[in-house]
């Protein structure tokens, strides 16, 4: 089976003996790509969805593969699937403000999740701060492109760390990186709030303060690799 760039990179980044939850399985593709890598030994695996059809799709999958005994579907949203025996939460493909919402609504399960892999479509510098107030660090980062789109896959383990504002905004792990799609991602960020500051009306002063703010950080980030 084929993954895309972005579920590829997002299955590299899962610990081998793990056991793992994949909230938003959608069709489970990452899910049988991993059951199959025998030498990954993983103890459990447990693919949820909080919709029926993408599950069913899910399903059909499974017996498609005949993985259906190696790999468990739940359904429910978030983190109200979890059971304890799991250490490491995946979600892929949705916004990090959503990702957000599902830990805050399921606090207590974070005391027996290790490891947390994301790949939010945005708001990824918040959801940086908010799991490493929540006892996490950064243990790697990563830009992966995937047709037009640059995204980022981020891997967190239980352990304390501290980050500037410029490490949260960046990412501490990419700003030692800084390769072509660390430039290409940030010229298109920098478009895209000239954009937005160009379209805000004049009384949102403080959102344009904080866009034009913003346009300074990634100007300087990015004259730094000319
Ligand atoms: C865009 S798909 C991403 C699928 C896959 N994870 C990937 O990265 O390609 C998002 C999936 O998350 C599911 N979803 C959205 N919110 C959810 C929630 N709160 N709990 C569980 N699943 C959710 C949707 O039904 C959908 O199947």
């Amino acid at each position: 089976m084929n993954l895309n760039n972005r579920l590829k990179k997002v299955s590299e980044m899962v610990d081998p003996y793990s056991s793992f939850l994949d909230i938003g399985c959608d069709h489970a593709f990452l899910d049988i790509y991993l059951a199959r890598k025998k030498e990954m030994d993983f103890k459990k695996i447990v693919a949820s969805d909080n919709k029926e059809g993408p599950l069913e799709q899910a399903k059909k999958n499974l017996e498609k593969y005949q993985l259906q005994q190696n790999i468990e579907l739940r359904l429910g949203d978030g983190l109200d699937v979890y059971t304890t025996d799991i250490d490491t939460v995946i979600i892929s493909g949705m916004g990090g403000r959503n990702m957000i919402g599902i830990f805050k609504k399921n606090l207590e399960y974070l005391k027996t999740i290790e490891t947390i892999i994301l790949s939010p479509n945005n708001y990824q510098s918040d959801v940086k701060k908010f799991l490493v107030k929540m006892g996490y660090f950064i243990k790697d980062e990563v830009f992966i492109k995937e047709g037009k789109f640059i995204y980022q896959i981020l891997k967190f383990v239980k352990g304390k760390k501290r980050y500037t504002s410029r490490e949260y905004f960046f990412g501490p792990i990419l700003l030692t990186k800084k390769d072509a799609n660390f430039r290409d991602y940030y010229q298109r960020e920098l478009k895209s709030r000239e954009i937005l500051l160009a379209l805000l009306p004049k009384n949102y002063y403080f959102k344009k303060r904080k866009v034009k703010k913003e346009m300074i950080l990634i100007k300087d980030e990015l004259e730094k690799m000319l």
